[in-house]
């Protein structure tokens, strides 16, 4: 996997906020649900197998696009 992919940072706002990867190419589905809690920070990145990012639960995300928070 490429270092220089585009990364993403999720910080959790509250506990139990799902941060969901779907797949890549012509199916597309979930393939890796991470849960955080209250203040915990993950790092990730768009790679080949994961082309989109569901975020479930009040969190802010930044991207090199600036940064948006989900709504509760
Ligand atoms: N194995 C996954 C991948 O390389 C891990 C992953 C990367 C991931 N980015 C993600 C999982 C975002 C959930 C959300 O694609």
């Amino acid at each position: 996997m490429k270092s220089e992919l585009d990364f993403f940072v999720i910080k959790a706002k509250e506990n139990g906020v799902n941060v969901i990867g779907l797949t890549r190419g012509t199916e597309t589905r979930f393939h890796h649900s991470e849960k955080l809690d209250k203040g915990e920070v993950m790092i990730a990145q768009f790679t080949e197998h994961t082309s989109a990012v569901k975020v479930r639960g009040k969190a802010v995300i930044y991207t090199k696009h600036g940064e948006v928070d989900t709504e509760s």
